[in-house]
């Protein structure tokens, strides 16, 4: 049996940094940032002592409340993230402490803004094996922790976010997460999308504070020829693989980076617009937090029927990118 997708919930922090506001700490301007990446303003986790955990024990409780279950109840706690709490324990065992979900296993998932696809394909995965029947997915990143607000190629794209979902083995075959593909392309990717500071190549040292090398960097004219071809191309596969046609398809959930990178999937799959998620423009890049939070969004509308086809697509540092099918119980 397939596994379902059975709650949905996001958790976006109150504060905002908008364009004009980043046009006084920076040499950009708001018509730059919205004709080069569609972002107008987006989400920042202001409290020094609220880091990703936080929004994961946020998208948590809200879960558990839609599906009307208790912590209890949950087998596992997959976080995709790339702004852990710290480098261990993981995000998914301080979020599992947050909801005392004592039963569960805990474990994240780093694959950057590809993060909550790999953790939902591992999540179905456990579902579909038939060892697991409650699966907790989070995708969550406080990505002002690692952006360089004096960097005008990066400050204006990151906002900090979270959404997960439930998993569930589906009620009736033909529903549920049908199909997936990932992919990660190291040799050509490792060095355009980093983060060189912390980790046990370059442990923080005064020095390593000093070069900035704490905080992301990225040659985004290459990510970005990268990103449009990997997006297009598996989008294009999971159509092919599941015989869709761009009308057969409710909705494309793509990750959420650059409206240019968007609008270029959507033309290459042949999606009509309305058909196509973007939030980018109010929440800028939140990484592993992007498509969970367009699901969370998309179902608060009640936009998501029995039957419906959903396409998510992902890309992000490594360099990783996946797609996975969706037909909605
Ligand atoms: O989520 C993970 C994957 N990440 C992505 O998908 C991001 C992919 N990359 C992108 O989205 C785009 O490459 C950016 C939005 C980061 C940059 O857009 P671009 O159209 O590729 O601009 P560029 O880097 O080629 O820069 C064009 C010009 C440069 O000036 P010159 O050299 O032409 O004089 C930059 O210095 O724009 C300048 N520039 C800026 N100007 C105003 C760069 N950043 C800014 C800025 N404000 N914030």
């Amino acid at each position: 049996m397939k596994a379902a997708i059975t709650a949905t919930a996001n958790y976006l922090p109150p504060d905002i940094l908008t364009n004009h506001e980043l046009e006084i700490m920076l040499e950009t301007n708001d018509e730059w940032i919205r004709s080069r990446t569609g972002i107008s303003e987006r989400r920042i986790l202001k409290d020094p002592a609220k880091a990703t955990s936080y929004m994961c024990g946020e998208v948590a409780r809200q879960l558990l409340e839609k599906r009307a279950m208790t912590a209890d109840d949950i087998e596992v706690i997959i976080v995709a993230t790339m702004t852990p709490d710290m480098l261990f324990p993981s995000t998914a065992c301080i979020t599992q402490s947050i909801i005392g979900a004592t039963n569960a296993w805990a474990f994240d998932i780093n694959a950057a803004c590809s993060g909550f696809l790999y953790a939902l394909n591992i999540g179905a995965s456990l579902v579909e094996s038939g060892s697991h029947k409650k699966v907790m997915v989070i995708g969550a990143d406080k990505m002002s922790s690692v952006t360089d607000y004096t960097d005008r190629s990066t400050a204006i794209l990151f906002g900090d976010g979270a959404g997960g979902v439930i998993l569930e083995p589906a009620k009736k075959e033909g529903y549920g997460i049908l199909d997936a593909r990932m992919y990660s392309d190291g040799a050509n990717g490792k060095d355009h999308l980093l983060m060189t500071g912390g980790g046990s190549r370059n442990p923080s040292t005064h020095e390593t504070i000093d070069k900035r090398m704490h905080y992301i960097h990225q040659d985004g004219r290459q990510v970005f020829k990268a990103a449009v071809i990997a997006m297009a191309e598996v989008a294009e596969e999971m159509m092919s693989r599941n015989h869709l046609r761009a009308e057969d398809i409710d909705y494309l959930v793509p990750h959420q980076a650059n409206q240019r990178i968007i609008d270029a999937t959507a033309e290459r799959m042949g999606v009509d617009g309305k058909k196509v998620v973007s939030n980018v423009a109010r929440y800028g890049n939140t990484t592993a937090g992007t498509i969970p939070i367009c699901l969370a969004e998309l179902d608060e509308q009640h936009k998501l029927q029995t039957g419906s086809n959903l396409v998510l697509v992902s890309f992000g540092a490594g360099y990783t990118w996946g797609g996975i099918y969706v037909k909605w119980q």
